[in-house]
């Protein structure tokens, strides 16, 4: 925290005696997270020893770009088949990919796997956020989150809740994403030395409950007299964002070759997209903008229909084929998977749409 005295303006937004309002408003948000705490599984209440730094940093791997709703089973799956970062460690990286099947942005997935097994390697997690960010895989973000939450350290905590809350706060009119760096300095101005994991966790609970993207609930807030956005009559303009590239659509193939009652499943490649996920064999969509990059699979193939499917950066637009395996001749390397059993193979979403349609289909 800075000293007092001072007057900075971040943004728009004057925040008038910088000391003050920096002792002042995280108080009043440590006061109302005391009585308002979620309850969520990975997280120590207030007061509370802190949690395992296992569970932490998975949760908060699993929580970037994913919501609270969907995180809660996996977390549980997790914890069921991995309960400490050694047992990850330990583990197939096939049998970690499945079960991250239908979480997205399965690079998490893989450097999960490639932390887990440095951490164990050292005998236990840094506890530093400096030490941290040594690990292989883990980012900024994540590196501050796990140091304030399991290890009390002070770290300026910044997810998409926490962009909302400061850039309404300090009035920041720079659209993101160049505005982060405005707005990680502003919330560096109120984080407090003391329980900063808590102050970080209790600006995410008002980013979600409070400070909501749409019809913020400003009557309620906390912190609505810190507020400059609020003072402005304008909370819901921020944060401010860069006009969205129209995204494109992207087209492809996927092939449904069955045999008694078996599936020809193939092993994704290395990093790339959906890299090292079970998935059907497909034409290469993926790795090119035009798509197939794959050498054809010859058969006699029957269209099934169209899977949609939007990815960060583009939409992609998947059309099923089938064949009778007996038709076709030359197969990639895969393995088949009986079809009763297809939700258990961890397909990331879109191939469990396709798999779905050429189920309706065949
Ligand atoms: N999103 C990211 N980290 C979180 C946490 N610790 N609690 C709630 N939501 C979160």
């Amino acid at each position: 925290m800075q000293a007092s005295g001072e007057t900075v303006q971040i943004g728009d937004g004057r925040i008038g005696d910088e000391g003050a309002v920096a002792a002042a408003l995280p108080e009043a948000l440590l006061a109302w997270y005391d009585l308002n705490a979620r309850r969520l599984p990975w997280r120590a209440l207030p007061g509370e020893p802190a949690p395992d730094p296992y569970r932490v940093w998975l949760s908060e791997v699993m929580l970037q770009q994913t919501t609270v709703a969907a995180v809660r089973a996996y977390y549980a799956r997790f914890l069921d088949l991995w309960p400490t970062v050694e047992a990850l460690a330990a583990a197939e990286d096939a049998d970690v990919m499945a079960a991250w099947a239908g979480l997205g942005y399965y690079a998490r997935a893989r450097n999960l796997l490639a932390c887990a097994r440095e951490v164990a390697r050292r005998g236990g997690f840094p506890r530093t956020e400096a030490g941290l960010r040594e690990l292989p895989g883990l980012g900024a973000y994540t590196a501050a989150a796990v140091a304030a939450i399991a290890f009390g350290e002070r770290a300026v905590v910044v997810d998409a809740n926490v962009e909302r809350v400061v850039s309404r706060l300090f009035a920041i009119a720079e659209p993101l994403p160049g505005g982060r760096t405005a707005i990680r300095a502003a919330t560096d101005t109120i984080t407090p030395d003391a329980r900063s994991g808590d102050f970080a966790q209790a600006m995410m609970d008002l980013g979600s409950s409070i400070c909501t993207v749409k019809s913020p609930r400003c009557l309620l807030c906390p912190l609505s007299q810190h507020c400059a956005a609020r003072a402005a009559g304008t909370a819901e303009a921020y944060p401010v964002k860069a006009a969205k590239k129209a995204k494109p659509t992207r087209t492809g193939t996927a092939f449904w070759i069955e045999r008694e009652g078996a599936v020809l499943l193939v092993q994704r490649e290395g990093k790339g997209m959906l890299g090292g996920m079970r998935a059907l064999p497909d034409d290469g969509w993926s790795a090119r903008a035009d798509g197939h990059g794959n050498p054809p699979i010859p058969g006699n193939w029957r269209p099934a229909g169209v899977v949609r499917h939007g990815f960060t950066h583009f939409d992609l637009e998947l059309q099923m084929m089938l064949c009778a395996g007996a038709d076709c001749a030359t197969l990639p390397p895969g393995e088949f998977w009986p079809v009763e059993g297809i939700e258990a193979a961890g397909l990331p979403t879109v191939f469990a749409k396709a798999a779905r349609l050429a189920l309706a289909h065949r």
